[in-house]
C-alpha cells in the first residue's frame, strides 16, 4: 500500500509480514477486515500501520470494541454475553458505532491517568480502545473542526455512573485543553462546581451511596482556539422532599453530614448544632446517618474549599450554613395540642429564628397559623397538628430547596463567560453534558418516579428525533435505498403526559388549582375520564382481568418506551402543590439572611398568578433542555449498572437485560447496522476533502456531486460503504471516515509545508525586496554624500592650487589676496623649516634662506637666536675661561683685521710665561705687594744700535716693568703708555710708545718676544690701551728721545731675521704674523 501524494489510497497486496492473523478475526463482517487494513495504511507509512493494526487486535482480544461488529447482532443474548466477556476483563467501555457503553466496574481501574488522557487526546476515534476519553476527545474535536455545539448525553440507572462518567469527562477537558492562566481558574471552577453540587445535592441512597437527586445539564463553553472559557449548569428537579423524608436505608443529602462531622467546634456551637446526627429527626428517618463508604469529615474539607475556589465568600457561606443548619432545627420542631385544637410549638426556637433570620414570634406564630384571604379580608386560621407538621416541611424543604437554586445561580456566575473579545457575551462553542436520571421503576412508584421517566420519555423522544426518525427521513429525502428500521416512536406517551389541556400533567394541574375537594383519588378518576382511552394508560378500573391484579386501585399504569411502570397517586397533589403558606412566605421574605431575601422575593406575595405547580415548571425546563439539546450535535454515554449490590467484579444477567432494554441498546444497534454513519452536505464534504484528490483541488469546478463522486472514488471508496444522495453522501461505516481523516491530516501536513514554503518564500522575498531597497536608498544617499565630499575636497584643492600658483606668480609682489595665501605657505614652510634647522652652536654659521619677506624678520631671527645661543654660552663658561675669553676677545679685536691672526685663536692664553722662580727675587721683592700678573721673556732692542738684550717684561696692575736679573731697568705706568705698535708678521716684534717728555723716560721701548699676540693683548688690557694698539704693515714709527724718531721696516720673509739696515732703520724680516 501506498499513500499518493494527494492522499489517495493505493491498493497493493497486503504484505504478509505485517498482517497479523488476529486481524481476520472480525465477527461476522469479513469486508471490514480489508477496508480496516486499506484505510489503516492511510494514516501514515507502514511503521504506523503495523502498531495501529497490533492495537485493534489487542481490542478485540475479548469481545467485540463495538457492538456494530457483532456477528448476531439482533440478539441480546449475544449483546449481553459481549458485554459480560468484556466486564469480566475489565473492559468497561464499548462502543455502538459512536455510542459508548459503560458498564459500572465498581472499583478503581487504572485507566484514567494522565498518560491514559494523552494516549486519547487528538486521536482518531477508532484508533485506541473504547473509553469515555475517545468520546470526550472525538466530540472535542468535531466541535473545533465542525465548529458547532455539541452535548454529550449521559443516561443510566442510578448507580450506573453517570456523574463519575460526566466528572471524567470534564476532567479530561481539563487536562488536555489549551489553558492560560486565567483559563485555569475557570477549569478549577469546573471541576471544583462538583463537590459543591454533590454535598448539596446527592444523597445515599439504596441503590447508590452518592445518588444524584437532581438532573445536571452543564454547559463548557470554549472561545474559538478551543480553550475552555466558561459554564453553566441547569439542573432538573432537587429531591427536596429528602429534606424531610428518606426511606428506609438512604440519608439525606450529604451536605448535613458533612457539617455535623466535619464542621469546626465553634461553627456548630454558634449555630446550637452538636456533633451527633442521631439528635436530628431529619437525619435518622432513614436510620442510617453513618455510611461505611462515605467520609463526611473529609469530603466536609474538600467542600469547604471547592465553595472558595467557586467564588462564594466568607460571609454567604456563613449564611448557607445558617441555613442548613435552621433546616435541622426545623426538623426538631415540635408540636403540641391546645384545648381549642389549635397547636403550639413544644420545643426551642430561638436559634432556629436567629438563624433564619427572623423574628421569633413571627416564625412561631407562622408555623401554627394560616393566613387566609377571604374577601379582601385576612383571616388567621389555626392548624391542626398534622398541618403544622406539614407547613414545616414544606418550610424546610423550601428554604433547603431556594439555597440549592442559589448555589447553582451563584457557581453560574462564577462560570460566567466573560471576554471583551466576545462582547455579546457568546463563545465560539460549548459542549454540553447531561448528567440527569436514568428511568425508574420500583415496587412503590410515586410522583418522583413520574417525572423522573417523563424525563427518560422526552429524552427517548429526542434520540428518536436526532437519530432515528430524522435519519430515516433523511435517507428518504435523499433518496438513498435503505432497509428501513423498525422503530418504536414514543411521541404518543410524550402527549399523553404533557399534552395540553389533555395530558396527564394538565390533569393534574387542573385537579390541584381547582376549587372544592380535589383529592389524589379525584386526580386518578378525572385521569380515567381524560386518557383513559390511551392505549399507553391504564388504571385498575380500566384494565381488563389478568392486568387488573396488577394494578392497585390507587394507581395508574404507564407503558412507557421502556416498559410498565405502576404509579401509586398518593401524595401527587401535594406534591404538585406549592404547600408554602403565605404567611410563611411573607416571613421569609423579611429574613435578615441575605441569601434567604434573594431566594424569597418579594415580588412574590404581590404577583397575582398562581405560582407553577411542580409538575408544570418541571415539563417547562424539560421543554427549555430540549431545545438546547436539539441545537447541538448529541453523543451519547450509556451507562450500565452491573448488580444491585455494588459489587465488584458481579454481572447480574436480569438486571443487565432490563437496562439494555430501557436503555433502547438493541435498537440503536439496529439503527447503527442498518444505516449510515456519517452523512454530510456535498459542499461540507468537498470543501473538506478535496485537498485528497488533483482533480478537486484547491476547487472543483462543477458539480458538487460529481465531484464528491470523483474524490470518494479516488480514495478507493467501496460502493458498499458509501451512497450519494440527491444534496449528501452517505458513509456507512466510522471507519471509513475516520481514513479519510487520517488521510486529511497527513495531506494537511503536506498543504501545511506547502503553504509554510511559499509563505516562507514571500515573506522573505518580501523582506529581501525591502532591505534591497532599504540599501539602494542608503547607498545612493552615501554615494551622493562621499561624491559631494570629493567634489568639494577637489574644488578646494583646486582653489588651493589656483591661489598658490597665482601668488607664486605674483610672489615678487608685495602683499595682495592674490599672493596673499603663497606668502603665508612660504612663511609657514620657512619658519616650519627653520624649526627644525636652527643652529645648535655658536660657531655653526648655517641659516635657511629666507624668503623675500622675511628677510628681515629672518635677520632679527638670526640675530635672536645667536643671541640666545652666546647667552646660553655664556652661561655655561667658567670664570678662568671667561678670563681667557675675555683676553682672546681682545686679542681678536685687536688682531681681527690680519689674515693671519686666525691661526692664533685655538692657542690658549697662558697667566704667565715666567713663574716666580722665574723672576728675580729682589725683582719681587722690591715690587713688594704690586704683585707680578704677567710675565714673558723679551728682547730689548737698543734705541741706537738695535743690539738685542735679553730682559723679562712683568706685568703689574698700574704699570709694566722691564727687568734685567735683579735691575728694574724700566718702569712704564699704564698710565703714559701712549700705545703699542706690532708688525703685521710673525716677527714677535712690539713697540711700547711713550711721551718723550717724560724725564726719567728714554723713549719708546721695541720689544721682542714669541708670544707677542699674549703679552701685548694682556698689556693692552692691564693698561686699557685696547684701543691703543696699532699693527702696521711695513713699518713702524718709534720715537728714540726728544724730537728723534726711528723707523723699524718690515719684509716678509722665509725666517727671522733683526739687524739694523744702512739707512739706520731697523730691518725685520720676519714670516707673516703666527701666534706666539
Ligand atoms: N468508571 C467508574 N470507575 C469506578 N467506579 C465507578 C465508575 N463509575 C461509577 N463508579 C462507582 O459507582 C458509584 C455510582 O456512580 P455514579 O454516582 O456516577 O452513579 P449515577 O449514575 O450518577 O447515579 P445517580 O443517578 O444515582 O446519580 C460511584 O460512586 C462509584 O463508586
Ligand atoms: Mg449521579
Amino acid at each position: 500500500m501506498a499513500i499518493g501524494p494527494f492522499g489517495t489510497v493505493k491498493t497493493q497486496p497486503a504484505q504478509s509480514g505485517t498482517r497479523r492473523p488476529g486481524t481476520n478475526r472480525i465477527h461476522g463482517w469479513g469486508r471490514q477486515d480489508d477496508s480496516r487494513m486499506r484505510y489503516r495504511a492511510v494514516a501514515a507509512g507502514e511503521g504506523i500501520r503495523v502498531i495501529m493494526e497490533t492495537a485493534l487486535t489487542a481490542r478485540d482480544r475479548v469481545g467485540v470494541q463495538d457492538f456494530v461488529l457483532l456477528e448476531n447482532y439482533t440478539s441480546e443474548a449475544a449483546f449481553i454475553e459481549n458485554l459480560r466477556k468484556r466486564f469480566k476483563e475489565n473492559l468497561i467501555y464499548t462502543y455502538i458505532g459512536s455510542i459508548l457503553v459503560s458498564v459500572n466496574p465498581y472499583k478503581e481501574l487504572e485507566i484514567y491517568s494522565k498518560p491514559h488522557m494523552d494516549r486519547y487526546h487528538g486521536v482518531s476515534f477508532y484508533e485506541v480502545s473504547p473509553h469515555i476519553y475517545a468520546i470526550s476527545d472525538n466530540v472535542y474535536r468535531s466541535m473545533r473542526t465542525e465548529g458547532r455545539d455539541q452535548c454529550i448525553l449521559i443516561s443510566g440507572e442510578s448507580g450506573a455512573g453517570k456523574t463519575e462518567a460526566s466528572k471524567k469527562i470534564l476532567q479530561y477537558y481539563a487536562m488536555t485543553c489549551p489553558a492560560s492562566e486565567q483559563v485555569q481558574k475557570v477549569k478549577d471552577r469546573l471541576l471544583q462546581s462538583n463537590p459543591v453540587l454533590e454535598a448539596f445535592g446527592n444523597a445515599k441512597t439504596l441503590r447508590n451511596d452518592n445518588s444524584s437527586r437532581f438532573g445536571k445539564y452543564m454547559d463548557i463553553q470554549f472561545d474559538f482556539k478551543g480553550v475552555p472559557v466558561g459554564g453553566h449548569i441547569l439542573s432538573f428537579l432537587l429531591e427536596n422532599s429528602r429534606v424531610v423524608h428518606q426511606n428506609h436505608g438512604e440519608r439525606n443529602f450529604h451536605i448535613f453530614y458533612q457539617m455535623i462531622e466535619g464542621g469546626e467546634e465553634e461553627l456548630l456551637q454558634q449555630r446550637g448544632l452538636e456533633r451527633n446526627p442521631q439528635r436530628y429527626y431529619y437525619l435518622v428517618k432513614g436510620k442510617c446517618p453513618k455510611v461505611s463508604s462515605i467520609n463526611d469529615r473529609n469530603d466536609w474539607k474538600v467542600v469547604r474549599k471547592a465553595l472558595s475556589v467557586i467564588g462564594v465568600s466568607d460571609e454567604e457561606v456563613e449564611e448557607l450554613l445558617n441555613i442548613i443548619a435552621s433546616v435541622l432545627h426545623l426538623g426538631n420542631v415540635q408540636f403540641g395540642m391546645e384545648d381549642n385544637g389549635g397547636v403550639y410549638i413544644t420545643t426551642e426556637t430561638q436559634m432556629m429564628s436567629q438563624l433564619l433570620g427572623v423574628e421569633g414570634t413571627r416564625l412561631n406564630e407562622a408555623l401554627t397559623y394560616r393566613k387566609i384571604i377571604t374577601q379582601g379580608e385576612e383571616l388567621m386560621s389555626p392548624l391542626n397538628l398534622e398541618q403544622a407538621a406539614s407547613a414545616r416541611d414544606a418550610l424546610s424543604k423550601a428554604v433547603y430547596g431556594r439555597a440549592f437554586a442559589w448555589l447553582i445561580d451563584n457557581i453560574n456566575t462564577s462560570l460566567a463567560f466573560r471576554d471583551p473579545a466576545y462582547p455579546t457575551g457568546r463563545c465560539a462553542a460549548a459542549i454540553g453534558l447531561l448528567d440527569i436520571y436514568g428511568f425508574e421503576v420500583f415496587q412503590h412508584n410515586s410522583f418522583e418516579q413520574f417525572c423522573i421517566n417523563y424525563c427518560n420519555e422526552k429524552l427517548q423522544q429526542l434520540v428518536i428525533e436526532l437519530t432515528l426518525k430524522q435519519e430515516q427521513e433523511d435517507y428518504t429525502a435523499e433518496g438513498v435505498a435503505w432497509e428501513p428500521v423498525q422503530y418504536f416512536n414514543n411521541k404518543s406517551i410524550c402527549d399523553l403526559l404533557e399534552e395540553k389541556f389533555k395530558g396527564i400533567i394538565s390533569v393534574l394541574d387542573e385537579e390541584c388549582l381547582r376549587p372544592g375537594d380535589a383529592s389524589d383519588i379525584t386526580f386518578l378518576e378525572k385521569l380515567e375520564v381524560t386518557v383513559g382511552d390511551h392505549p399507553h394508560f391504564v388504571t385498575h378500573k380500566l384494565a381488563d382481568g389478568k392486568t387488573r391484579k396488577a394494578i392497585g386501585r390507587e394507581e395508574f399504569r404507564l407503558l412507557h418506551y421502556a416498559g410498565e411502570v405502576n404509579y401509586n397517586v398518593n401524595g401527587f397533589l401535594d406534591k404538585n402543590n406549592d404547600l408554602l403558606y403565605r404567611n410563611l412566605k411573607e416571613m421569609m421574605c423579611r429574613s435578615e439572611n441575605r441569601i434567604l431575601t434573594q431566594c424569597f422575593e418579594r415580588d412574590e406575595l404581590t404577583d397575582q398568578k398562581r405560582p407553577e405547580t411542580t409538575a408544570t415548571q418541571f415539563k417547562n425546563s424539560l421543554a427549555k433542555l430540549m431545545e438546547i439539546l436539539m441545537s447541538k450535535e448529541p453523543s451519547y454515554v450509556r451507562c450500565i449498572k452491573p448488580n444491585d449490590a455494588k459489587q465488584t467484579g458481579r454481572f447480574d444477567e436480569v438486571l443487565i437485560r432490563h437496562q439494555v432494554k430501557y436503555l433502547g441498546l438493541m435498537q440503536s444497534l439496529r439503527i447503527r447496522r442498518a444505516g449510515f454513519a456519517y452523512r454530510r452536505r456535498y459542499e461540507v464534504f468537498l470543501q473538506r476533502y478535496k485537498s485528497l484528490c488533483p482533480e478537486t483541488w484547491p476547487n472543483w469546478q462543477g458539480q458538487l456531486a460529481e465531484g464528491v463522486s470523483t474524490l470518494v472514488r479516488h480514495l478507493g471508496y467501496q460502493p458498499e460503504e458509501y451512497k450519494l444522495g440527491r444534496s449528501k453522501i452517505f458513509i456507512r461505516l466510522p471507519k471509513t471516515l475516520f481514513a479519510t481523516e487520517d488521510a486529511l491530516e497527513i495531506r494537511k501536513q503536506s498543504i501545511a509545508t506547502v503553504l509554510q514554503t511559499s509563505w516562507r518564500g514571500y515573506s522573505k522575498r518580501s523582506k529581501y525586496q525591502k532591505l534591497r531597497n532599504a540599501v539602494i536608498t542608503i547607498q545612493s544617499w552615501w554615494r551622493g554624500v562621499v561624491d559631494r565630499r570629493k567634489a568639494r575636497v577637489r574644488k578646494q584643492a583646486a582653489d588651493t592650487i589656483r591661489r598658490f600658483i597665482k601668488g607664486f606668480i605674483l610672489r615678487e609682489q608685495p602683499q595682495c589676496p592674490e599672493n596673499e595665501y603663497f606668502l603665508a605657505i612660504v612663511r609657514h614652510t620657512f619658519l616650519t623649516n627653520l624649526r627644525k634647522n636652527l643652529p645648535r652652536t655658536v660657531l655653526d654659521k648655517s641659516w635657511p634662506r629666507p624668503p623675500l619677506t622675511l628677510t628681515e624678520a629672518s635677520e632679527h631671527l638670526r640675530n635672536l637666536c645667536m643671541q640666545n645661543m652666546v647667552w646660553r654660552y655664556c652661561r655655561r663658561i667658567q670664570p678662568e675661561w671667561r678670563n681667557q675669553m675675555e683676553q682672546k676677545v681682545v686679542a681678536s679685536e685687536i688682531f681681527k683685521d690680519k689674515d693671519s691672526y686666525a691661526r692664533s685663536v685655538p692657542r690658549l692664553f697662558v697667566s704667565t710665561r715666567l713663574n716666580r722662580e722665574d723672576i728675580n727675587p729682589k725683582v719681587l721683592q722690591v715690587l713688594g705687594d704690586d704683585t707680578v700678573l704677567y710675565g714673558v721673556a723679551v728682547t730689548k732692542y737698543d734705541r741706537r744700535g738695535y743690539r738685542p738684550r735679553q730682559r723679562q717684561l712683568l706685568l703689574g696692575s698700574a704699570f709694566a716693568i722691564i727687568v734685567e736679573e735683579a735691575k728694574l731697568k724700566q718702569r712704564i705706568d699704564y698710565e703714559t703708555l701712549i700705545g703699542i705698535s706690532v708688525s703685521s708678521l710673525s716677527d714677535g716684534i712690539f713697540v711700547l710708545h711713550l711721551p718723550y717728555e717724560e724725564k726719567k723716560q728714554k723713549g719708546d721701548v721695541v720689544l721682542q718676544t714669541e708670544h707677542v699676540i699674549e703679552a701685548v693683548t694682556k698689556l693692552a688690557i692691564s693698561a686699557d690701551k685696547v684701543h691703543s694698539v696699532n699693527v702696521s704693515q711695513d713699518s713702524i714709527k718709534f720715537a728714540v728721545g726728544r724730537g728723534k724718531e726711528a723707523v723699524i721696516d718690515f719684509k716678509p720673509g722665509s725666517k727671522l731675521v733683526v739687524a739694523k739696515a744702512k739707512n739706520g732703520h731697523l730691518s725685520v724680516m720676519a714670516p707673516p704674523l703666527k701666534s706666539r
